[in-house]
């Protein structure tokens, strides 16, 4: 007996179910893994992920999934999907029924609950608890039952949904979602009644006579039930079969033998319903359903050159205009913004890339790309690395924890990590902050329109100033204020004619003697080596010791200060 007016208490309309059952406490033993089935994943989400997705667009009232297998680790990858939802434990007695029981059990007793509480509030106890045989509060849930096997990661809220109105739109007791296979070995198969087409039964594939094996289509587990239906045919169900467990698929006899209407909605596509029962099958089905993600952004104007090898997750965003060379893999919370170019080559996981940024043969995770800043060739862009606007992290550089302001480069061979970089500012080449001293990470900061020259380590914590500049091969232990050139390097000594003492007689030692021969044949092959140098430098350009004050584009010359003397040295 439920008093008028609370057995809608959540709001919900009439075409969301009262509750969504996910089975997921099998083992999946033919995945052949210690990580349980359900928490293998396709396109960057779990299986149970899709299917906890699946089942919130569909609005319930409650969502509950089911465990066994490997209970503490789907539990909680449950309850980090959706804090919401039901986490149900299945008992010892095996079975997709026994599973779906123990949840509509652990649902029912949530619903008493619910209706206790709002009885109390309505202080109508005395008129409703005393009903004869039933239970005081009711039967427990009602209305619609979604129930949907926690392995079939194609499956989408447009399918759910379209079951559901089915279900609602037939009057149906139960709505079985099917599909045609080629081979239906292993599946439950769809018995039809001639004529109506409604289904008589599911019989199991070890249970089915060789002339309902011919049968191709087949039970993808996922159904509507009426709450009652499933209650009551839960309650009758046995483990006479060859498996010795209790069939869920069993209910479609109980419930045409009570008069229900059991129909079947058949999907054309049968990679959306297919389940995952090994490697193989998760493969294939990650595959197709990358396809569909790659066509899908196509479609909205991605350019993407070669779809076979790029590979997208169900959470990325890209704009319009986005081009994705071969070999790209966009992961997580990825976010692509309009006109930028990623690959070839290049893994992204939760980056956000800026408008008309190129990402080139990159791995970066967790990081922010400024608008039209350039990444690689060969850049690694660990966690918490920030490009400002047209920056630069150039090749061989690695990053992380970094903020690289707006125009500032990074070009070559370098690590910056636990750093923050000022605007307009260059790093010479083979740089390190040095962030870690065996016990803690420190920072190293460095300000704007600064040139800091080639292999530098900046032993943090440490600062350099607004424009200042520091000497190639220096080791930065000390502040360098505002402004200043920071040297810190031992002076350098040669001593003439060492080779020659040390090493006589060898390659080295001859070359030496030729190129301080001051005539003669020796000499003169050493003047046309030399000239060859000179005609080389002119065509290529060298790379002058001291970058030009004014200049900020640096990227080929590598910002290699040194204390001249206000030469430039060629
Ligand atoms: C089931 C169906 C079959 C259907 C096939 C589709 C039954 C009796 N058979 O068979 O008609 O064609 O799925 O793939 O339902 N689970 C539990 N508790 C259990 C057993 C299973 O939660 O005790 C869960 C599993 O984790 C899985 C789902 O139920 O998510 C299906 O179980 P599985 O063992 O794969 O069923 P099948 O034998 O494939
Ligand atoms: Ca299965």
């Amino acid at each position: 007996m439920v008093p008028a007016g609370t057995t809608d208490g959540a709001g919900r309309t009439g075409e969301s179910p009262a509750a969504v059952i996910v089975l997921a406490a099998g083992q999946g033993t033919r995945m052949k893994s210690a990580v349980p089935k359900v928490l293998h994943a396709v396109g960057g989400r779990t299986m149970l992920g899709h299917a906890v997705a699946a089942a919130r667009e569909l609005e319930p009232e409650h969502v509950a999934v089911v465990v066994r297998h490997e209970r503490e680790q789907v539990a909680a990858a449950t309850l980090e999907l959706d804090p919401r939802a039901l986490v149900v434990d299945q008992d010892e007695i095996p079975g997709t029924g026994r599973a779906v029981q123990c949840a509509l059990d652990a649902l029912d007793a949530k619903a008493h609950a619910g209706r206790a509480t709002q009885l109390v509030h309505d202080d109508a106890v005395d008129d409703t608890i005393h009903d004869g045989d039933s239970h005081p509060l009711g039967d427990g849930l009602d209305g619609a039952v979604v129930v949907l096997a926690g392995d079939i990661p194609l499956l989408d809220g447009a399918t759910l949904a379209q079951l559901l109105a089915a279900h609602h739109a037939d009057g149906n007791a139960v709505t079985i979602l099917t599909t045609e296979v080629a081979d239906a070995t292993g599946y439950g198969r769809i018995v039809r009644e001639e004529g109506t087409g409604d289904v008589l039964a599911i019989v199991e594939h070890k249970d089915a006579t060789p002339g309902q094996r011919e049968i191709r289509e087949i039970n993808s587990s996922v159904y509507v039930f009426d709450a009652a239906v499933l209650r009551r045919g839960l309650g009758g169900l046995g483990t006479d079969n060859a498996q010795g467990e209790v069939y869920l698929t069993d209910v479609v006899a109980s419930a045409r033998a009570e008069g229900g209407a059991v129909r079947a909605l058949l999907s054309d596509d049968p990679t959306l319903v297919e389940g995952v029962n090994d490697r193989l099958a998760l493969a294939t089905l990650g595959a197709e359903l990358n396809r569909r993600i790659v066509t899908e952004w196509m479609r909205a104007g991605v350019t993407v050159v070669d779809p076979a090898t790029t590979w997208i997750d169900v959470d990325v965003e890209l704009a319009p205009d986005v081009t994705l060379l071969p070999g790209t893999q966009l992961h997580g919370a990825t976010v692509v913004a309009t006109g930028a170019t990623i690959g070839p080559d290049t893994t992204l996981t939760d980056v956000e890339v800026g408008a008309g940024a190129t990402v080139v043969r990159t791995h970066g995770s967790l990081s922010v790309i400024g608008e039209k800043a350039s990444v690689g060739p060969f850049a690694y862009l660990r966690p918490g690395t920030e490009l400002g606007r047209k920056g630069k992290i150039g090749t061989f550089v690695e990053t992380k924890n970094a903020q690289i302001g707006e125009g500032s480069k990074v070009p070559h061979l370098s690590y910056v990590g636990d750093a923050t970089i000022g605007e307009h500012s260059n790093i010479g080449a083979a740089s390190v902050t040095v962030n870690y001293d065996g016990h803690a990470k420190h920072r190293t900061v460095i300000g704007s329109h600064a040139r800091t020259g080639a292999d530098n380590m900046f032993v943090a914590p440490v600062t350099v100033g607004d424009g200042a500049y520091t000497a190639a091969g220096s080791v930065i232990v000390k502040d360098v204020p505002a402004g200043s050139l920071g040297v810190a390097r031992g002076q350098q000594r040669n001593v003439e004619g060492w080779v020659a003492r040390r090493w006589p007689g060898t390659p080295a030692a001859d070359a030496a003697t030729r190129a301080q021969a001051p005539s003669g044949e020796a000499g003169q092959l050493g003047a046309q080596a030399q000239r060859q140098l000179a005609d080389h430098n002119a065509l290529t350009g060298t790379i002058p010791v001291v970058p030009a004050p004014d200049s900020t584009t640096g990227s080929t010359a590598d910002g290699s200060a040194t204390e001249n003397e206000g030469s430039t040295q060629r």
